[in-house]
């Protein structure tokens, strides 16, 4: 049953990109399904003066490219939406705001919650949580911060970050997204192990060969060639998404209902890292750079917009990662990102060996993780390839229909109305994941890479092949 949910939204970034293509769209589809009734209402800030009218118009714009409801829908929704002009270093304009989330918690009896939602650049979002504080936004009610990615760019500027915020607001406040973590398939994976005890007690050591995590992309940068250059795949993808996705795979306890357990399990799980000396950098980690496509019609990455065209960035890595803890020691994780692949994928693909047959599994199994297949699209999935079982190794839990019908910021939105930090992530991750991350960039950017590597539509620079044939061992998708 949908229990209607009240509270303000502030959106710092109201006029932006993701605002307007990840979260009204979400509030709206909240909206239609209940979660958002009569009890709520949104506030967009930015720095350009634009009027209710115009800012309620700009949103249905942007609905309209998502859903084909009757306009007059759209228009009820749209009441709910103020603007207010505001730049995040100016302390009268938190005031202004203040005063108005005030008038409308009144009109629509909102109960005094606040989500304060930083869709900004990250750059602002110590500078807007420190002004909440201290100009005396907070209420008697909820209030939650909600940062978005990305967290830092190394562990000194996450720390940093997390001193700022952290001045502001208690850490059982602080919704950090990383967005994959709003993917139900995602989600699903700790029901799934928990939900079938065999394969549960056969993921480790014992049992398990190796792990593959690959999320895989057929675009190039395309207009973020700007962003992409202080950032790279290392950052945008193997610090958060991939780090996260083996916390849901690897982690203790998957039946853990409490998010402080499910946390601690992580913690763990990423504190037990094994560390990286230069020589195993070179030796563990690939990387690579776009160069055009066979026929030489595709950009190659130096060629981008806004890019630098001797550019030193990685849109391609993959690298083997593991971990020293009585589960997963010698079991190493393969882990591989990209732009410009042959496709849009992301799976996990865990490896069984021949030890597996004791439980009663066909020697060498793979299960397959489908976690998306095709951009905007979360109906897939059907999650689990029975290749080679010959049994019913696995069962979905009967809770999981597996529709996969929710978006990942819609459901990640009813986790914040709800209190609910499950599918967040909490600073002592992000700690020991940053750590990890910061030996690789270190030794990367101590030397010159050879770029461009790879061709515009094939799986990566060879090395990635060789990467797990030393090993014995061969990429599951390829
Ligand atoms: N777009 C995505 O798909 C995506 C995905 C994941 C994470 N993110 C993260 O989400 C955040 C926003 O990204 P975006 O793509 O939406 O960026 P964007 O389109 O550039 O939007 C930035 C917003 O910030 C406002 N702004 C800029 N300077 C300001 C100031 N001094 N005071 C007040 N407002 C200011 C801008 O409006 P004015 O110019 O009018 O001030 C605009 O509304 C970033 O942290 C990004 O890393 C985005």
């Amino acid at each position: 049953m949908v229990k209607e949910k009240s509270a303000i939204f502030i959106i710092f970034g109201g006029s932006g990109d993701l605002a307007h293509r990840k979260l009204y769209p979400s509030l709206f589809r909240l909206y239609k399904s209940g979660f958002l009734k009569d009890h709520f209402a949104v506030i967009g800030t930015a720095r350009r003066p634009w009027s209710d009218d115009y800012f309620r118009e700009t949103v249905i714009t942007s609905l309209k490219d998502y859903f084909d409801d009757d306009e007059d829908v759209m228009k009820e929704f749209a009441k709910h939406f103020y603007y207010q002009s505001h730049d995040v270093n100016d302390s009268e304009h938190y005031i202004a705001l203040k005063n108005l989330a005030a008038k409308l918690d009144d009109q629509f009896d909102c109960g005094h919650n606040r989500v304060y939602y930083m869709a900004i650049a990250p750059r602002f979002f110590g500078t807007v949580a420190e002004h909440i504080n201290s100009e005396g936004l907070k209420t008697s009610g909820y209030n939650r911060l909600v940062i978005e990615k990305p967290f830092g760019r190394d562990l000194d500027s996450a720390c940093e970050l997390n001193g700022n915020i952290s001045k502001a607001f208690p850490e059982d406040d602080i919704y950090r997204i990383d967005h994959y973590l709003g993917k139900e398939m995602v989600q699903d994976i700790p029901h799934i192990r928990a939900n079938n005890p065999t394969f549960e007690k056969a993921m480790n050591n014992k049992y398990v060969s190796n792990i593959q995590v690959t999320l895989a992309e057929s675009l190039g940068v395309e207009d973020r060639g700007g962003y992409y250059e202080t950032a790279g795949v290392l950052r945008d993808m193997v610090q958060n998404h991939i780090m996260q996705i083996i916390g849901a795979v690897a982690s203790d306890e998957p039946d853990a209902t409490d998010a402080k357990v499910i946390h601690q399990h992580k913690c763990d799980l990423f504190g037990s890292l094994k560390e990286l000396t230069p020589e195993q950098v070179d030796k563990s980690f690939v990387r690579g750079q776009y160069d055009t496509d066979k026929l030489g019609e595709k950009k190659s990455y130096r060629e981008e917009d806004k890019v630098a065209s001797d550019s030193e960035i990685e849109t391609f890595t993959a690298g083997k990662i593991e971990f020293e803890s009585k589960r997963w020691s010698g079991v190493p994780f393969y882990v591989r990102s990209g732009k410009r692949l042959p496709d849009k994928q992301s799976r996990v693909d865990i490896v069984f060996n021949d030890k597996v047959a004791d439980l009663g599994i066909r020697a060498n199994t793979v299960v397959t993780l489908l976690i998306e297949q095709i951009d905007g699209q979360s109906i897939l999935i059907n999650g689990i390839n029975y290749k080679d079982s010959g049994q019913d190794f696995i069962k979905f839990p009967e809770e999981a229909e597996f529709n996969h019908a929710r978006e990942a910021y819609e459901s990640l939105i009813i986790d914040i109305l709800s209190g609910n930090r499950v599918h967040f992530t909490l600073w002592d991750e992000l700690r020991s994941t940053w750590k990890y991350i910061d030996t690789i960039r270190e030794r990367w950017d101590s030397q010159t890479p050879e770029f461009p590597n790879y061709i515009s539509g094939t799986m990566g620079p060879d090395a990635a092949e060789m990467l797990l044939e030393r090993d014995g061992n061969t990429w599951i998708w390829d």
